[in-house]
């Protein structure tokens, strides 16, 4: 039997967090992770030669320079260990590297994050924990405003849309939603994307980052919105145009955003850079504003999706090295990159 077959994946863009899950799991399926705190590109591309698989992450480069580099040092596997796949050139893939994910390890994880963020603005927390450490316990300029009642508009309607407009509902708001491909969900009116922008007093982003959603708030977008909208995003950085939101926050249509995701993090997420001047002036400008919460691509940082993460990425890795049908594979054979599994029953190539 091939299960305890070795495999060997360089491991891009290690984290201290990530480490424990994927040894356990690994050591349990016969895989093996060489960690690397860089991220791959196509100068550490290098790193993979003689290894069977990359594992990267949301700001790792598999573009088709990249891939061609992985292709040529043997490497036939590339395990994304996250849901979002915009970093990864899949048709340069096609044919030469089996490209997996994680389509969900913990839904919850981010739409919980994305409620967090939402109550921190609407009541000020973050502004109150920072007073009362320095035992300032005014309340001026903390009011805030209540979520029941309110009308929240979600773009896109999948596991993490869906989990959190369950959290809305039970906060007694009322649910408009948004999707390219709609489907029931109880409590939810569907709207055209403009009419959603327009009546909405909170903007959830739970789509995908694709050509037609890039810049999905951009500058027509905002002269488009209710004045004093609260945006969310913990989806994809680049669905909103950084500029033309502090631009509308300048001008006080945007009442408050919370960003889990920003359109330039690649090269500054997950780093210590305190002590540091950074030169990204859009950043910079939304950190400084009192009504803006920035968390650094941490939506999905919980112990259960750590486990579940480590997990289903490994049991990927397994499925590519073991032959057959693999579950969590993203292939552009059809053009139809998530559904087509629906179709087939071996392996795209
Ligand atoms: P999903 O695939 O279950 O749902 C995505 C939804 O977006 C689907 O209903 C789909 O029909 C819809 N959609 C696709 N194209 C659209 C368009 N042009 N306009 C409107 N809707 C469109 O994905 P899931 O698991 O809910 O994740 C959503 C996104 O969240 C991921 O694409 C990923 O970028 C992001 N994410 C962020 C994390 C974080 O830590 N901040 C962690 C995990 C995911």
């Amino acid at each position: 039997m091939c299960y305890h077959r070795g495999m060997k994946i360089t491991f891009f863009d290690a984290k201290d967090y990530d480490i424990p899950a994927f040894e356990r799991y690994g050591k349990e399926y016969g895989i093996s992770f060489k960690f690397f705190e860089t991220k791959l590109g196509e100068d550490t591309a290098e790193l993979a030669r003689g290894y069977d698989g990359v594992c990267v992450f949301v700001n790792d480069d598999v573009g088709a320079p990249v891939v061609e580099k992985l292709a040529s040092y043997g490497v036939r596997t590339v395990a994304l260990r996250c849901a979002g796949y915009n970093n990864v050139d899949l048709t340069s893939c096609f044919g030469k590297i089996h490209v997996v994910r994680v389509p969900a390890y913990s839904p919850h994880a981010v739409a919980e994050h994305a409620m967090a963020l939402l109550l921190t603005s609407v009541r000020r927390i973050h502004r109150a924990y920072n007073r009362t450490k320095d035992f300032n316990f005014s309340l001026a300029g903390l009011t805030g405003f209540e979520l029941h009642g309110r009308t929240v508009g979600v773009v896109g309607t999948g596991k993490i849309g869906r989990a959190f407009i369950e959290i809305c509902r039970g906060f007694g708001m009322r649910v408009i939603a948004y999707d390219k491909f709609p489907s029931e969900i109880e409590g939810v009116t569907y709207v055209p994307l403009e009419e959603l922008l327009r009546t909405s007093d909170v903007i959830s982003l739970h789509c995908p980052l694709t050509e037609e959603t890039y810049h999905l708030i951009g500058r027509e977008a905002v002269e488009m919105l209710k004045k004093g909208v609260v945006i969310l995003n913990t989806s994809r950085g680049a669905l909103i145009d950084a500029e033309a939101l502090v631009d509308g926050i300048k001008r006080r249509i945007v009442g408050a955003a919370c960003l889990d995701v920003y359109e330039e993090e690649s090269d500054l997420f997950f780093r210590d850079f305190s002590g540091h001047i950074v030169e990204d002036d859009v950043l910079a400008r939304l950190i400084s504003m009192p009504n803006v919460l920035v968390t650094g691509h941490q939506a999905f940082l919980t112990e259960e999706a750590l486990a579940n993460i480590a997990e289903t990425t490994v049991k990927n890795l397994v499925s590519v090295r073991d032959g057959g049908l693999i579950e969590n594979e993203l292939c552009y054979r059809c053009g139809k990159v998530e559904d087509c599994k629906k179709n087939r029953s071996e392996r795209c190539f």
